[in-house]
């Protein structure tokens, strides 16, 4: 071999060695970085969150702790989508028997112009009384549904959708089911028209897991 490229190939290898050995004294240095990289790979759904109870009294998600969230977005005057979920949420409750008592139904308004705590409270509880509803201003509405990726919007009849001649309106609105855990983190979603037997399913699943 040519002195000079013998030279050339040790210089090479000599930089490949110092490479490898800077790269693993940093690595248990970079490892807790790498998580945190990782963990913010997919959108992190919920997060902390200022509302109002069907009691009127300001809450926020450390009210919460301790007890399982199923998180359902809508509002009162929903034709479908809102009472089917709310009636499917409350069978799941019964279905969960004695285990009800570690899940808290939030369903949050996505209409907070015309759900007051007042309505709210009413219209939830002739689905189910556990279940509690929360609305809050306009600001606090957006905040909390930008946390969930939860998607709203007015259909006043201005894009030719919705809306009738006497002023009301409809709201378009995501039909996900959340499930928080205790601590308040992202569990896992349910999709419209999930069954009561496979939510009762999923959540007892949780329950079990966490001991
Ligand atoms: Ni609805």
């Amino acid at each position: 071999m040519n002195p000079r490229i013998m030279a050339l190939a040790v210089a090479i290898l000599a930089a490949v060695v110092a490479a490898g050995g800077l790269a693993f004294m940093f690595l248990p240095v970079m490892a807790p970085n790498q998580q945190q990289a990782a963990s913010s790979q997919g959108p992190v759904i919920g997060g902390p969150f200022e509302l109002v109870d069907d009691t009127g009294k300001a809450v926020t998600d450390e009210d919460f702790r301790g007890d399982f969230l199923l998180v359902f977005f809508g509002f009162t005057h929903c034709p479908d989508v809102c009472p089917t979920t709310l009636g499917e949420i409350a069978a799941t409750l019964d279905r969960l028997g004695p285990q009800a008592g570690r899940v808290q139904p939030l369903f949050i308004s996505v209409d907070p112009a015309r759900d007051t705590p007042a309505g709210l409270r009413e219209y939830i509880k002739a689905f189910d009384p556990r279940i509690v509803g929360l609305t809050g201003t306009p600001e606090q509405i957006k905040a909390v549904t930008k946390d969930y990726g939860v998607y709203y919007a007015k259909a006043d009849g201005s894009d030719g959708s919705g809306g009738t001649s006497d002023g009301t309106y409809s709201v378009n609105h995501s039909s996900i089911t959340y499930l928080m855990g205790p601590d308040g983190a992202y569990l896992r979603t349910f999709s419209y028209g999930t069954s009561p037997e496979k939510m009762a399913e999923a959540i007892a699943a949780q329950i079990a897991e966490s001991g």
